[in-house]
């Protein structure tokens, strides 16, 4: 039985602050175990968990499987694109027929927003999405917030701007509820063709200009133009919106305080942050992708019922 307030984790908006706090604390024990020099422990060794990837990834995949393989669990990746799925399979054939040969957990990113909730409703498997479509990214938010807590020591009444492709991007989305939960000020920062209208409804302050953001915040994290997900021109080219919105060491150094740098990756050097502020001391992007590790630990132990 699942120890946070649900089953599943399909999106950051379904869990309460409570459930955080509670990934967050057994992370960081995790974290403490894989800084051990034997990093592997027997918690899941009874647990079969399958990775369902319908789209790309680095990130996401290596390190839910390195979560999957320290917690001892057995484990079976599917991608798509070698899969039955080509001659026409159905998503939820798909899953029955890997949930037959007794699989207890489905890690799945999918294109189409939903895709998680949809398949939560149709199989008795508990699912984490690892991303979909538009809509959210949990996991990518935890880590996220996890290695802000661990930088600033809190989360509460920090300012965080979220900067760039907002519209087609997951991991705003989950970023703006797990960071408001948390009590921290969000605000999102862009071209006005790449904000979606409701960032007010969701309380989210919007800005058009960047450096009277950069300003404002604490920390920034710069988010990657999604091109695979624009079917139309959203600005005239990428050298426009990098001047008028991507993070360079010029600017990050004329401001008045010292900000933390975030990205989710993959990171377009150069487009919406410039290498040498990718590579600075004041970002701390290899950290998101450390903590990733110790957080999917975190939420496959807690889902899978095997407490703190
Ligand atoms: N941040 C992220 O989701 O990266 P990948 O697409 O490589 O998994």
């Amino acid at each position: 039985m699942s120890l946070l307030s649900s089953k599943h984790l399909l999106g950051i908006k379904d869990i309460s602050s409570d459930d955080i706090d509670l990934i967050f604390s057994t992370a960081d024990n995790f974290k403490q175990i894989l800084n051990r020099p034997i990093k592997k422990v027997p918690s899941l060794r009874d647990v079969t968990v399958t990775n369902v990837f319908f789209e790309n990834s680095t990130r996401t995949k290596i390190s839910f499987e390195l979560a999957e393989k320290r917690l001892s669990a057995d484990v079976v990746n599917f991608a798509s694109n070698n899969s039955s799925v080509k001659k026409g399979e159905t998503l939820i054939d798909t899953v029955n027929n890997i949930l037959a040969m007794k699989v207890d957990m489905v890690v799945m990113r999918h294109p189409a927003p939903g895709a998680c909730q949809f398949l939560s409703e149709h199989i008795d498997a508990a699912i984490i999405n690892a991303g979909d479509g538009t809509h959210e990214h949990p996991t990518q938010a935890l880590l996220d917030a996890y290695s802000i807590r661990e930088k600033l020591g809190s989360l509460k009444g920090k300012k965080v701007v979220i900067v760039g492709d907002i519209l087609h991007s997951r991991v705003a989305l989950s970023n703006i509820y797990c960071l408001q939960k948390l009590g921290a000020k969000v605000r999102v920062c862009g071209p006005p063709t790449l904000i979606p209208k409701h960032m007010a409804a969701l309380g989210v302050e919007t800005s058009f200009n960047l450096r009277e953001s950069l300003e404002w915040c604490d920390v920034a994290n710069m988010l990657r133009i999604q091109l695979e997900r624009q079917e139309d021109r959203y600005f005239p080219s990428l050298r426009e919106y990098s001047l008028q919105y991507g993070l360079n060491l010029e600017l990050l150094n004329s401001l008045k305080k010292e900000i933390v740098v975030m990205h989710p990756g993959p990171i377009n050097r150069g487009v919406e942050i410039s290498s040498d502020v990718a590579d600075s001391d004041q970002a701390i992007i290899l950290e998101q992708v450390e903590n990733g590790v110790a957080i999917r630990m975190a939420v496959l132990y807690l889902l899978a019922g095997k407490g703190a």
